[in-house]
């Protein structure tokens, strides 16, 4: 049998200290139930398992509770109160490592659940040649821009790709970059943080099963092929 390579070392962040208004419900989502455990547990397994040192998980300041019940049983997991907006919650967890000072720091979305072994070591792989690397995916539909409700201009999709995470940077850059950017409009994620520093982003192949769990239906959508095309008409 062939055994994987050891990772280089490294840090991860995963930032869960949103609402989740689009999903709805009292509790928000990343504590909620999926596929038997707590969405948030998924993800901060398989980094635990990759072997993320340190490992902060970024929570709202009243979900405290509901975050050290849904990781209850994981050694290593520092606790964090997070910020008002997904930057500032980024923000916050990279300031917790800034004493640590790892030289890698992968940082994820608790609601992207499942979160395959080898998206981790492609991107860390990748950043030994750039600052930066994220999971990306081609966009396979045709695209339309929406002026109103009618179609005008067209976008070319053969340069456009899908942004996942977990990203990857190194470690003082994409502080360095957070710190700066403080303040100023909020980035769409840590890639173009790191951009807005003149830091370089290596694009790595994402993967379908980082979906982002976003609306209520996405709890209940199926692994693959719904069930009930199985079998019948
Ligand atoms: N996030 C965060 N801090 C915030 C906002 C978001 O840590 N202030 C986290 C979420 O918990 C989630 C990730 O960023 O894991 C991606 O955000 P999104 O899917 O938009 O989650 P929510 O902001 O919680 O959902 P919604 O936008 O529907 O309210
Ligand atoms: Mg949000």
């Amino acid at each position: 049998m062939v055994s994987a390579a050891p990772l280089p070392p490294f840090a991860a962040i995963v930032v869960a200290a949103g609402k989740g208004l689009r999903v709805g419900g009292d509790t928000p989502k990343q504590f909620r139930n999926w596929r038997g455990k707590a969405l948030i547990r998924h993800s901060v397994e398989a980094l635990n398992a990759a072997g993320a040192d340190p490992l902060v998980a970024v929570i709202a300041a009243d979900a405290q509770d509901h975050a050290k019940a849904a990781l209850a049983g994981i050694s290593g997991v520092i606790f964090i109160t997070g910020g008002a907006t997904r930057q500032d919650s980024v923000r916050c967890g990279l300031e917790a490592l800034a004493d640590a000072k790892p030289q890698s720091v992968l940082i994820h979305d608790a609601a992207r659940p499942d979160l395959p072994h080898t998206v981790i070591e492609r991107l860390l792989t990748a950043l030994s040649e750039h600052p930066g690397a994220i999971p990306v995916l081609p966009v396979v539909d045709s695209l339309a821009v929406d002026n109103g409700g009618v179609m005008s201009g067209k976008a070319e999709r053969e340069t456009l790709r899908r942004v996942q995470t977990p990203q990857a940077f190194r470690f003082d850059a994409i502080l360095a970059a957070h710190r700066a950017w403080q303040g100023v409009t909020d980035a769409g994620d840590d890639a173009q943080v790191l951009m807005a520093s003149n830091g370089s982003v290596a694009l790595a192949q994402g993967d379908e099963r980082l979906k982002k769990i976003t609306f209520a239906e996405d709890f209940a959508a199926p692994m693959t092929a719904p069930a009930f095309r199985i079998g019948q008409g």
